[in-house]
């Protein structure tokens, strides 16, 4: 289901979101403290590259990039975008058949809740895989967390209680956009840790705690001073770790413990 539902969305993905109000300033959080840590040296895989715009920024800073998606349409899209930048490839690979790749690489990337497509059973054998890593990965993911105040407020207020307490459930929510349906599953930063217990957690950071999450780019759209605003309240709070769950996503940096 998830790769034909994301061909659907792979030629609207960038205008809904990549260049949206909301994605550029999520993203440009995200790339505030991704692009300072990243080394010449380094190869690095992508998983879930979606339409290829963070493999074309991150090979301006490393050795080379591999960059992958499960959908064969989304990296049409990345193709499409190389213009030069020769040190990145892609290929159409979903995330639980990279075996080989992620022990070759010191840093493993997965941006804007790649992850989140995964069940508790697949994320669990991949997190296994990387705990038995033996070199000293680097892994840096964007996730959807649990308790987004953004999601729980706007749909109260809508009077909708199932979608305000949506990312509690450990089923997996079926999710709509642009005709495409896929399942999501929503993790906590302390699920994560557990999860990835080989690792230790070097920065968990909110993105998106006062910046809305995407289906509410309509209503920011033209804005630009309330998104000034809520950029700035987000520059100030989601340094917090506390603060990393309730917001929209939250990154988080793990790096082996020895
Ligand atoms: C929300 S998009 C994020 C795309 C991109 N990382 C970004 O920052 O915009 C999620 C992506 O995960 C991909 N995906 C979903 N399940 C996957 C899997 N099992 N293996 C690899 N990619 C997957 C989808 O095709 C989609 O491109």
């Amino acid at each position: 289901m998830q790769a034909a539902s994301f061909d659907n969305y792979a030629t609207h993905y960038d205008e809904h979101f990549t260049f949206s109000p909301v994605g550029l300033l999520q993203r440009e959080a995200v790339y505030s403290y991704l692009i300072p840590i990243l080394k010449k040296q380094q190869s690095v895989l992508e998983i879930n590259c979606g339409t290829g715009h963070d493999a074309i920024e991150i090979a301006k800073k490393v050795k080379d990039v591999v960059a992958t998606d499960v959908s064969e349409k989304m990296i049409q899209q990345c193709e499409a975008k190389k213009n030069g930048v020769n040190n990145v490839s892609f290929k159409a690979r979903s995330i639980q058949d990279l075996d080989e790749e992620i022990k070759n690489v010191d840093f493993i990337f997965s941006n804007f809740g790649g992850l989140n497509c995964l069940s508790p059973q697949e994320l669990s054998e991949f997190s296994i895989k990387c705990n038995a890593l033996n070199k000293q990965t680097d892994l840096f993911f964007v996730i959807m967390g649990r308790k987004c105040i953004w999601e729980r407020f706007y749909f109260k207020i809508k009077g909708d209680r199932t979608k305000a307490n949506r990312r509690k459930s450990n089923e997996g929510v079926s999710t709509t956009i642009n005709e495409s349906e896929f399942k999501t599953w929503y993790y906590s930063p302390k699920e994560m840790e557990r999860l990835f217990n080989t690792f230790k957690a070097q920065r968990i950071s909110g993105i998106g705690l006062f910046v809305p999450p995407s289906y509410l780019n309509s209503f920011f759209a033209n804005k630009k001073v309330l998104l000034k605003v809520v950029s700035f309240l987000d520059k100030v709070f989601c340094k917090f770790k506390w603060a990393a769950d309730y917001a929209d996503h939250y990154l988080i940096h793990l790096k082996k413990d020895n």
